[in-house]
């Protein structure tokens, strides 16, 4: 049975679309986003999608908005407060935080390797700086 569920499996892979494969010289994620295509269609019709919006950016390794990143990331713990974690808008809570640690840059230096219940990159592996800022600035309200 094992034996032939993996070929079945990559029949249907291949036979979905009937598309023909992108030529060479795309890239990666242009190629990506064509095959992506079919599921953001069936996802405006369905309005509404907005899980989807994010596998798709995700998928192809376009630019993460800070609301992508929070709402995957940073929210499990900073929308509740959970393990003390300062709360999405309470600026007062992060502005101290900053005070005492340089500001803003200090406090992204920590995100980036992470202190007590805070986890490095608070678990956005793949996030720049520049993206960990971004989603730090929107949570905190500070610039
Ligand atoms: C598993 C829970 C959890 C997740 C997920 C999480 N955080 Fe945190 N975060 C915390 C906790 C708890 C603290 C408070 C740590 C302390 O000071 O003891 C914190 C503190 C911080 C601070 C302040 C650090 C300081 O120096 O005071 C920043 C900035 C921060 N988080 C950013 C983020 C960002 C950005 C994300 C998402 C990419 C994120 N966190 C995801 C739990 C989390």
């Amino acid at each position: 049975m094992k034996m032939l569920a993996v070929p079945a499996i990559v029949l249907a892979l291949a036979g979905c679309g009937q598309k023909a494969e992108p030529p060479v010289s795309k890239t990666s994620s242009d190629a990506i986003a064509e095959r992506l295509e079919p599921v953001g269609k069936v996802c405006v019709q369905g309005e509404e999608c907005k899980g989807m919006e994010v596998a798709v950016a995700a998928g192809g390794g376009g630019a993460k908005t800070p609301d992508e990143i929070i709402a995957k990331h940073c929210n499990a713990c900073h929308s509740t407060g959970l393990l003390g974690a300062p709360k999405i808008g309470d600026t007062a809570a992060w502005k101290e935080r900053a005070d005492h640690q340089g500001g803003l840059d200090g406090i992204l230096a920590k995100a980036i390797t992470g202190v007590n219940a805070m986890p490095p990159k608070g678990t956005c592996a793949d996030c720049s700086d520049a993206d960990l800022k971004g989603a730090i600035e929107k949570m905190s309200g500070l610039k």
